[in-house]
């Protein structure tokens, strides 16, 4: 029974539990409107409008004679049916029907609220490409686990794998495209922010369009893991050129209000000796500090423009932390990841900071000491244990900057 006054969102995510569970149980189950005051319906689960539940959060009832679930929005229903779903047989999570299941509940009371608005999952389809039921599987096991946020590292040294209409080459090296798979993310209530890692990482798109690079090339794209010293060439206007029109289709694809563009590991040695970059930093009137050589402003320069493009375009950026080098860009995102210090020095400068330290959440790192016996790793050690224990907000930070820090993410390289 569902109260009318949950909106339609909701009812969807309702009837599609209602169908899961006739598929697998056998029983057959509708969801129907619950009218007026009168006492609930007995052996039933009911689904109610709680305006005082906050959004993501839900209470979950379960009585010897019904079920109650309460939530404000249409995230916490899902979430309360993600609950309910852990506590059913198993067999609710395969495809099979199944005879032999005991579908009874424990009685209970749950209140239940996320600590942090952003809980994410970065998958990297760059160096391993994943196909659509791989995605869905991920998505799958991310509702199950109550993320909302899949960062999509879709571009890097060993592969675009995105397709741009304007730039078809890119495709050559692999594409993925997709309208229904961002759909079937909308239903998990997890959103999508896609990840173009700008201006290093890019020898896939460089080999496409060797013009972009500051010594014209030959590239090719990577067989190996590491960080390459080509990267995008600022000096140039067409790289802008480039960088815009891609993010232009992303926007078309993607609706989130945050876009990843990277910005980690672009070394400066092309730039230092290439005349387009001198040329722009000597324009720009770029000057090194006691910190950073000039090169490392032209990489804020790089990411302060392409900041204004989006936000002019209604979309806010994330950047991994190496954009706190140089100077931050006004309205950035920091995404933290060579341990706390950048998301604790972000939080500080009042940027909101997702919290991914390598040390505990890089889960392409070896689970366990018995390397021997596991798939291969890019090497490291972050049991199960460690990576539950981390804790995103340091102690360090005080009250007012503690704020900033809006969530934290598990990144799994391939
Ligand atoms: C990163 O792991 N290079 C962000
Ligand atoms: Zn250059």
């Amino acid at each position: 029974y569902v109260s009318p006054e949950l909106d339609k969102n909701s009812l969807s995510i309702i009837d599609s539990f209602a169908q899961n569970l006739n598929a697998i149980s056998g029983f057959q189950t509708t969801s129907q409107p619950l009218e007026g005051t009168e006492a609930l319906p007995k052996k039933n689960i009911v689904f109610e409008a709680n305006k005082d539940i906050v959004p993501e959060g839900y209470e979950l009832s379960i009585q010897p004679d019904a079920v109650i679930i309460q939530a404000s929005d249409r995230s916490g229903i899902f979430y309360a049916i993600q609950t309910l779903k852990q506590l059913l047989p198993t067999a609710i999570y395969g495809d099979q029907p199944t005879s032999d299941a005991q579908w009874t509940l424990p009685c209970m009371e749950i209140k239940d609220a996320p600590r942090f608005g952003y809980r994410g999952l970065h998958i990297d389809v760059a160096r391993h490409f994943f196909p659509k039921e791989e995605m869905k599987k991920i998505l799958d096991l991310m509702a199950l686990h109550k993320q909302n946020t899949l960062h999509w590292h879709l571009t890097d040294d060993q592969g675009w794998r995105i397709e741009i209409k304007k730039y078809p080459r890119l495709t050559e090296i692999g594409s993925i495209r997709n309208k229904t798979m961002i759909k079937y993310a909308e239903e998990r209530c997890i959103n999508i922010i896609p990840e173009v890692d700008l201006p290093g990482h890019m020898m896939a798109a460089l080999a496409a369009y060797p013009d972009l690079g500051c010594t014209g090339g030959p590239y090719e794209v990577s067989g190996q893991w590491g960080v390459r010293d080509d990267v995008l060439c600022p000096g140039k206007e067409k790289t802008f050129t480039f960088i815009e029109d891609v993010l232009t289709e992303v926007m078309e694809l993607f609706p989130s209000e945050y876009i990843h563009i990277g910005g980690d590991e672009c070394p400066k040695v092309r730039w230092e000796k290439c005349p387009k970059c001198q040329a722009r930093i000597k324009a720009e009137r770029l000057k090194a500090n006691d910190k950073h050589k000039a090169e490392f402003f032209l990489q804020s320069y790089v990411t302060a423009r392409v900041e204004k493009f989006l936000n002019d375009h209604g979309r806010k950026i994330i950047g991994w932390d190496e954009i706190l080098e140089g100077e931050l860009a006004p309205n950035a995102t920091v995404m933290s990841w060579r341990g706390m210090d950048g998301g604790i020095e972000a939080a500080r400068l009042k940027h909101p900071v997702i919290m991914t330290p390598n040390n505990y959440v890089y889960l392409d790192y070896y689970p366990t000491m018995n390397t021997q016996d596991e798939p291969l790793a890019i090497g490291g050690y972050n049991p199960v244990e460690k990576v539950y224990s981390l804790e995103p907000v340091p102690a360090s930070l005080n009250e007012e900057e503690r704020k900033y820090i809006i969530g934290a993410q598990g990144n799994l390289w391939t």
